[in-house]
């Protein structure tokens, strides 16, 4: 650390103390007390909490920080109560859940994290940064770093999918877009690790619900993108709602204490999850809201979210001797911190500009950076007989689908601050390339929805079928846009059909009937399963939900301005009874068939592997592997190179992707687990050598007692441009 740095920090320790040494034991909880704004609650509305006890509460400072509130005007209404007429003037903090941008929407997390670009995610981070602090917003509750293999889980949208090395990279370039380089620009905001640790593995997909991993599955797979936040310097992380291997992880000093701030060094804050301090009650933790709190803030949890627990209980708790004013100290000094990091202390009003909040919301560089962020999400799954791209020239395209023009859903879940039907359809988006095409809606698939209603899916409605099938019929080419509504995955949407919803398959169906050459265009906040599709339907193009540029975005792809780059992050299942399925697992004892043998690792009734394996994604080039070279001459820094050749004729852009296996080990190895990717630009006809270094942090693994170690023997390389097939060759570690 430089000397001007340390001098800073010294300093600012000096004034945490001094601050801390004037406030009063319920001034002290206040700072842990997280209060939910007026309006966009994102959970359950807590008990009591009226509009008014909370003014009081700020008056009196006994409220630290606020989420849900945002805009220039009242994030300042706000401030100037608290710094004006609480006895200290500490001002709040306001955090809101920017997941991927505040009103100009970036594609959801799960699609920007297909791109494997971690200078554009970076960007995309950096946008959603400076749009939400122009709107008075200090802090986001992102990025969601949990990895899942469980495409019923709603919230797969809002993280990187399944595999902790990417997810460990996602999370350091979100981290370091949202907060810069320095976090008391009006530029940056601080960014909070979530769910700390294990939310993506909850039971069955089932939102909320139980989480119960193993040794390997904690250390390997979950931690990984946590550890790279801190790395990256994350100024706040976030518990969760579940129950880790017995214990509610809002309540785990084991976690927060021991793990996060003792063996990572971790200096930020903890903030509870909505209301989990007093769900430990509800999970049969805690025997009521005192005995919740004393659990949360000896283990470590330094701000409470919405519960109002700590408020209610802590003073009393202290007073009894059940809690050690040392330990509220402590937490107090980590929020303070963060303040004064913001550059709060210096101006509370900085970030709450009215002439700021006009200039950047919906910048047009923000539009420039999403529509580039979005064009580098999609992935080209299938394309059998170069369906696509499509020439400008093409006469009779005709487009169906329900959600063709709909401005809302490729906004996806998660978009608190953004404007309804703000999105570029994908009718639009071929409007601007092209005039000559026909759309039909079909049947109506959904209904309205909104953000804290469940998607209805009307699935009767057949008006509308008949009309799409005539003009199937007479088509060149039909594009089907068919998918999920923006908010049938997100918070509490879990499903456990991940089927088309609704009509729609039914409808590609009749018009598979006349017309067979269709692409389809999917649009998803999740894997889904697509047999039926995979198998008969030409070209697929995933588009998720690619936020304000959406349609732009596909258009040029469809129409081949764009090439398509992205791969998957997350496994697609053939069917949901495939869930959890995942390209880093494990051999079993029992890996393949011999001969007729019925007692294999298999099911009876599908196939073992993935419709499209993790890292699958297609191009209108196609690229050649060749030359795998291998040198372990030095066992610390082993040199893995290979060529890549476009060998189609357009421009391309390719992930180049390392995985390893560690044949015979300890605590049992995954058969591949991805090490290394670059993404790599090539002319037609253009060759490219890439080079991979391996050291110890690729080779080992955390072994039960959390240490780092490398065993020596054998280990297999595979390099190509997916997790399912490439060059393979070997070394050995002494
Ligand atoms: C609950 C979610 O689990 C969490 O991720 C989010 O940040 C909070 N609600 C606040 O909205």
């Amino acid at each position: 650390m430089s000397n001007t740095l340390l001098i800073a920090q010294s300093t600012m320790e000096q004034e945490i103390d001094a601050l801390l040494a004037k406030m009063t034991l319920e001034e002290k909880i206040g700072q842990m007390n997280l209060y939910s704004g007026f309006y966009d609650a994102t959970g359950p509305a807590p008990e009591g909490g009226s509009a008014a006890t909370k003014y009081e509460h700020l008056r009196k400072g006994w409220v630290g920080a606020m989420l849900n509130v945002r805009g220039a005007e009242e994030t300042r209404k706000l401030q100037e109560i608290v710094v004006n007429e609480s006895r200290l003037g500490i001002p709040l903090i306001f955090g809101l859940d920017v997941i991927h941008g505040q009103k100009t929407l970036a594609p959801v997390p799960l699609a920007e994290a297909a791109s494997w670009d971690m200078e554009l995610i970076k960007k995309s981070a950096a946008i959603a940064a400076n749009e939400a602090a122009a709107e008075g917003v200090h802090w986001t509750f992102a990025p969601m770093v949990d990895i899942s293999y469980d495409p019923r889980w709603g919230r797969v949208m809002e993280g990187g999918g399944e595999d902790p090395y990417l997810g460990a990279k996602i999370a350091t370039a979100r981290v370091k877009g949202f907060q810069g380089d320095d976090l008391s620009s009006t530029t940056t905001i601080a960014a909070c690790a979530k769910h700390f640790a294990g939310y993506g593995f909850a039971e069955a997909g089932r939102d909320y619900n139980t989480v119960d991993v193993g040794t390997y599955t904690l250390y390997n797979r979950v931690f990984p993108p946590f550890k790279a936040a801190v790395d990256a310097g994350v100024k706040t992380f976030m518990n969760g709602f579940h129950l880790l291997n017995g214990e509610p992880v809002t309540g785990s000093a084991r976690l927060q204490r021991e793990i996060l701030k003792g063996k990572w060094g971790f200096d930020g804050f903890v903030v509870s999850d909505w209301g989990s301090v007093a769900e430990m009650i509800a999970h049969g933790h805690a025997k009521d809201s005192t005995h919740a709190s004393q659990i949360g803030v000896k283990a470590g949890s330094d701000m409470d979210m919405a519960s109002g627990s700590y408020l209610k209980n802590l003073v009393g708790l202290v007073k009894d001797g059940k809690i050690d004013e040392a330990n509220i100290d402590e937490a107090v000094r980590r929020i303070l911190k963060v303040k004064m990091e913001l550059g709060l202390f210096d101006d509370p009003y900085k970030y709450s500009d009215l002439e700021r909040e006009k200039e950047r919301i919906y910048h047009p560089d923000h539009q420039a950076g999403v529509l580039e962020m979005a064009k580098k999400s999609i992935v080209l799954l299938k394309n059998e007989g170069n369906l696509l791209p499509l020439s400008k020239n093409q006469k009779g395209i005709v487009v169906i689908g329900d959600l063709a023009d709909d401005k809302n859903s490729p906004l996806g879940s998660w978009r608190l601050a953004s404007e309804n039907n703000t999105a570029v359809s994908v009718l639009e988006g071929i409007d601007a390339i092209t005039k000559e095409y026909q759309f039909v809606q079909g049947p109506k698939v959904f209904l309205e929805a909104s953000f804290l209603q469940h998607v209805k899916i009307n699935e009767t409605d057949n008006n509308g079928m008949k009309e799409a099938v005539e003009a199937a019929k007479n088509a060149e080419v039909v594009v089907m846009v068919l998918g999920e509504h923006g908010f049938m995955s997100g918070e509490s949407r879990s499903r456990t059909n991940i089927d088309l919803p609704g009509l729609q398959l039914k409808l590609l169906k009749e018009v598979y009937k006349v017309n067979q050459n269709v692409v389809l265009v999917l649009m998803n906040g999740r894997p889904l399963a697509l047999p039926w599709e995979a198998e008969n339907i030409p070209s697929i193009l995933e588009t998720w939900q690619l936020g304000s540029q959406s349609g732009n975005a596909i258009a040029q792809v469809l129409f081949g301005d764009e090439n398509p780059s992205g791969k998957l992050p997350m496994t697609f299942p053939r069917s949901v009874g495939q869930v959890p399925i995942y390209y880093n697992a494990y051999s079993t004892g029992r890996p393949v068939n011999k001969e007729g043998n019925v007692f294999w690792s298999h099911y009876a009734d599908e196939e073992n592997s993935p419709l499209y394996a993790f890292g699958h994604g297609l191009s209108y080039t196609t690229f050649n592997y060749s030359d795998l070279n291998i040198n372990a001459n030095d066992s610390k820094n082993i040199q893995v190179s290979v060529t890549i050749t476009n060998s189609g004729s357009r421009a391309g852009e390719e992930v180049v992707q390392l995985y390893l296996h560690d044949p015979v080990s300890t605590l049992v190895r995954p058969v591949k687990e991805l090490k290394g990717f670059q993404k790599i630009a090539l002319e037609p006809g253009a060759s490219l050598t890439v080079s991979f270094t391996l050291t110890d942090k690729e080779l080992g693994l955390y072994n039960r007692d959390y240490e780092w170690v490398v065993e020596a023997g054998e280990f297999r390389v595979m390099v190509g441009g997916s997790s399912e097939k490439g060059l393979t060759g070997s070394f050995e570690i002494e």
